[in-house]
């Protein structure tokens, strides 16, 4: 495996790839989500390229963008065993002139969910994800689930645009007490680890319901939130039940039967932001 921090090695090195390759775009502190993933592009295409950026565009002032664990040892590891070939690991100076002055934007889904609460933030997420696309000319890219509204935005953006890339999503890796992994993780307390699966659980709770025949969506989002309220500690910044593709969110009044329905939800723990979703009316 190499890696490459820098835009002409990198360049050079892909193209000596000859046959299909696969990109694997990550923040780094490598989990088994992004372990996940790697598998998963690994069986598709002959060549993987992993890259590990903590994007500064896609966080706010006041996010946790210098304190974003980094584990970069362990990261190249982690790669290297799973088949790896280029690992693209750039400083931020390599990736942002100081003139930098060009973003790409999806209107309109980026409006919903975390959007409000995370202005400019998926404009950064698509804005690295174009250079890296770019950069590396994948044909296929692979994303997570767990960033279902990202997902979205990324395959929304690569249809508009014409993107040569197939992308590809990956079902949510999850602890054993449904957690979904996230670097974040890590900045749990031992009580907030501790009330962290009521999220999850609020999602199954829902999926639960539908699967018995409950079409009110005000029903479905009560059956979550009674899960969710007994964690004291999480703040609920969103619960929406919503289409998956538009992302237009279901009124409480509205019957979902024949609608396909997914449950997403944002919390604050402490100082952590946690986000999962689920859609329910699959199993
Ligand atoms: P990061 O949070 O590191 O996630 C990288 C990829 O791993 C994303 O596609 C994400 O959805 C996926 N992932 C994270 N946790 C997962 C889990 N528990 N199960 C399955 N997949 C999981 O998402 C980003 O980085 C950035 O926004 C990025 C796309 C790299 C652009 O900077």
């Amino acid at each position: 495996m190499e890696i490459i921090s820098s835009i002409s090695e990198l360049r050079e090195a892909r193209s000596a790839l000859k046959g299909t390759v696969a990109l694997v775009p990550t923040m780094g502190y490598l989990h088994e989500g992004h372990l996940s993933l790697m598998r998963q592009a690994r069986q598709r295409c002959d060549h993987l390229i992993v890259s590990i950026f903590v994007n500064p565009t896609q966080f706010a002032p006041g996010e946790d963008l210098d304190r974003y664990p980094r584990d970069p040892d362990g990261d190249a590891e982690k790669c290297r065993q799973l088949g790896c070939e280029l690992l693209f690991m750039p400083e931020v100076a390599q990736i942002y002139a100081p003139d930098h002055s060009t973003r790409v934007e999806v209107q309109e889904l980026d409006q919903t969910l975390c959007g409000p609460n995370r202005p400019d933030h998926f404009v950064g997420v698509t804005t690295i994800v174009t250079k890296l696309f770019n950069l590396t000319a994948p044909d296929v890219a692979v994303f997570g689930e767990k960033d279902f509204q990202q997902l979205a935005i990324v395959r929304k953006m690569v249809a508009d645009l014409n993107v040569p890339v197939e992308v590809v999503g990956v079902p949510t890796v999850r602890e054993p007490d449904g957690l979904a992994l996230s670097s974040r993780n890590r900045y749990l307390s031992d009580e907030e680890r501790r009330q962290a699966p009521a999220i999850a659980r609020a999602l199954v709770s829902a999926q639960r319901a539908w699967q018995g025949g409950e079409r009110s969506a005000a029903n479905l989002l009560e059956r979550a939130n009674a899960e969710l309220s007994q964690a004291t500690a999480l703040r609920p910044e969103y619960m929406q039940l919503v289409h998956p593709d538009t992302l237009r969110a279901y009124a409480p009044e509205d019957d979902l039967s024949q609608k396909p329905a997914h449950l997403a939800i944002a919390a604050r723990l402490g100082q952590t932001r946690l986000i999962d979703n689920l859609r329910l009316d699959r199993p």
